[in-house]
């Protein structure tokens, strides 16, 4: 990464108390992220993958402030105004209903600052018009447009507030295909024109393709591997990252549809195993992975990877 860092994670960790015995204490905690370090350069889209539960939302929670660590920090680079804004998976639930679509737009800007009722609006149909929507349909309610057209008035909700990061949460997944390929587009657009960082969470590899610098993969609440987009995808240092990517033969496919780790399953992030955290799972698991797990350390590629083979096996599969 050339480009200075407009956010940096330092080993943060996240856990969920659950459960409640007599007393209501909790009787179990779930590690969601479990020491993630992660630095995200200016202006580049950074791609996050991973299986379900492996804590790519708890991430964006924590880079949105709505939930906080319980050990490491989240910094901001000086100079940046600290502004992260989060469009969601599904704009239906994520729109307030209740409020005609120039409130919805403003509303981050509404809730920091004193405008008048003139100003929102006329912000609104300013940001209207940068996502492909019409100043006539401002004053309709969010119900009243397509899926498609919700995700844009996400996007002009989000770029109101002048944010320098936009957390991407699967923001096409719940679209028609032919609809997605309009909203990726036009999120390649405003970042061209407004210099924004994405971090784009997503399930889907050809998105994924299409639009990342980089690309984080993320197991068991750590980062496994991460590293450009095109040597992450053509020569992943993770034996994680390879089962990931040969699971998704087909273009479109969800990243972990039918993964082919064995038969099993994530571990439970109840009770983190010791040594690797992929060592159950891994076909290159050899007697050395049940020491403390391997630091994200610089593999031979361009790219770094959290474990103790990578550089052997990468030389392995060169040969
Ligand atoms: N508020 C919470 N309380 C308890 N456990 C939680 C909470 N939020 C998340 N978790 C747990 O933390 C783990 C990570 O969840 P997270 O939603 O971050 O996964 P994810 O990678 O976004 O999955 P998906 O791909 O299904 O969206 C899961 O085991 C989840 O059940
Ligand atoms: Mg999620």
């Amino acid at each position: 990464m050339n480009t200075p860092p407009v956010l940096t994670l330092d080993a943060v960790h996240v856990r969920f108390p659950v459960g409640a015995d007599w007393r209501g204490r909790p009787t179990a905690v779930v590690h969601a992220l479990n020491g993630l370090d992660l630095s995200v350069a200016k202006g580049e889209v950074l791609g996050v993958v991973g299986e379900s539960g492996c804590g790519k939302s708890t991430l964006a929670n924590v880079l949105t402030h709505l939930v906080t660590p319980t050990e490491g920090r989240m910094v901001w680079s000086e100079g940046t105004a600290h502004k992260l804004q989060i469009v969601f998976q599904d704009p239906q639930s994520s729109l307030d209903p209740r409020l005609p679509v120039w409130r919805v737009i403003t509303e981050p800007v509404f809730l920091k600052e004193q405008r008048s009722t003139s100003a929102l609006r006329e912000l609104a149909a300013e940001l209207a018009e940068q996502v492909g929507l019409r100043r006539e349909q401002l004053d309709r309610y969010p119900h009243e447009f397509s899926g498609g057209q919700r995700q844009r008035i996400a996007i002009a909700r989000a770029l109101s507030s002048q944010p320098d990061v936009i957390v991407l949460d699967e923001p096409t997944s719940a679209l028609d295909i032919s609809v997605q390929a309009q909203i990726l587009n036009l999120l390649v657009e405003l970042r061209k024109s407004r210099g924004l960082t994405y971090i784009l969470i997503s399930h889907n590899i050809s998105v994924i393709r299409h639009m990342c610098d980089r690309i984080a993969v993320m197991y068991l609440g750590q980062i496994a591997e991460i590293g450009s987009a095109a040597s992450v995808l053509s020569q992943p240092a993770h034996p994680y990252t390879r089962l990931l990517l040969d699971s998704v033969p087909e273009i479109g496919r969800s990243l972990d549809a039918g993964l082919a780790v064995g038969e099993t399953e994530l571990p439970s992030n109840r009770r983190l195993p010791g040594g690797c955290y992929f060592r159950e799972r891994c076909p290159f698991a050899a007697s050395g992975c049940d020491q403390p797990q391997a630091l994200l350390t610089q593999g031979s590629g361009p790219h770094a990877a959290r474990c103790h083979r990578a550089s052997e096996l990468q030389a392995f599969a060169r040969q």
